[in-house]
């Protein structure tokens, strides 16, 4: 497994694949590896010759007041579960490889972006756009991998690769879950004992939501507000958003008709923590 810490390292190599024949997957991470990440490698390892992993903790989809300074961070760690799962290259470049001094050139996905975490978070997907739209100039990839965890981040990747007529396949994979029901997540590392029992009030809102809608419920406002109570009666929990919208536009919604998330990010003391279900309407 090579290690490259360069764009025009990464290019040569899929280059040389290219001319081989040989189909590439890229797995986008910001590292610290865990089993949600390493669904997305195998998923790559099943259906391209070689995999790409880049491993970037990327400055500019974080605010100011964000955890871009702590966000975990074991490169040594992540290349052993990579070479365990037949990853070809792992692209872990400096953020002055990828940002020059005077960068200045954003993608920006529009209204997909301006619900959900993009309210809290106002400049964070295009950040995750720009730096996405980087790493498919520099691995080439033939398909891309994401987690539904980050469900809006899946659905603006897709805008952005629609509108923009990039020729690659963009696929999600299902979310990950500890045992007890917790998604998986990198930041999950930041709980105390106490904040990582309290955490699992976003699984319990988030199956609560897909019992009820499973079971007929089309009313958005009862689903979300007995999603609600249950985040509430927790008293490490905050909510930063519980909501509904429509999955292919990100359009708040308040009534199950078609595909429609359910998304909630809640505050487990200072750790920002989100889950989602994707439901249909009952036929
Ligand atoms: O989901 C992530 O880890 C990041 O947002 C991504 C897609 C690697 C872009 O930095």
């Amino acid at each position: 497994m090579q290690i490259e810490k360069t764009a025009a390292g990464v290019r040569a190599q899929v280059k040389a694949w290219k001319k081989e024949g040989l189909s590439v997957g890229l797995v986008p991470t910001m590292g610290y590896l865990h089993e949600g990440h390493k669904s997305l490698i195998d998923r790559a390892a099943a259906e391209n010759d070689r995999v790409v992993v880049s491993i970037f903790v990327n400055p500019i989809q974080f605010g100011p007041a964000e955890d871009l300074e702590t966000y975990p961070r074991d490169l040594e760690a992540d290349s052993k579960l990579c070479e365990q799962a037949g990853v070809s290259l792992i692209f872990a470049p400096e953020a002055s490889e990828m940002y020059a001094e005077d960068f200045s050139t954003y993608v920006d996905a529009g209204k997909v972006t301006e619900e959900l975490c993009g309210k809290s978070r106002p400049t964070h997907f295009r950040g995750v756009c720009t730096v996405v739209n980087k790493l498919f100039h520099i691995a080439a990839p033939d398909r891309a991998y994401f987690g539904q965890k980050d469900a809006q981040q899946l659905a603006v990747i897709r805008r952005m690769v629609r509108d923009l007529n990039m020729d690659l396949e963009i696929v999600g994979c299902p979310i990950i879950r500890e045992e007890d029901g917790l998604a998986k997540s990198s930041r999950n590392t930041y709980l105390s004992e106490e904040e990582r029992k309290a955490a699992l009030v976003l699984s319990k809102a988030v199956f609560k939501a897909e019992e009820m809608a499973e079971g007929g419920e089309k009313d958005g406002e009862k689903i979300l507000e007995a999603m609600r109570n249950i985040i509430t009666a927790e008293p490490l929990a905050r909510i930063d958003y519980v909501e509904m919208v429509r999955w292919d536009t990100i359009e708040v919604s308040r009534i199950i008709d078609g595909p429609t998330l359910i998304a909630i990010a809640v505050f487990i003391g200072k750790t920002r923590l989100i889950d989602n279900v994707l439901v249909r309407a009952a036929q």
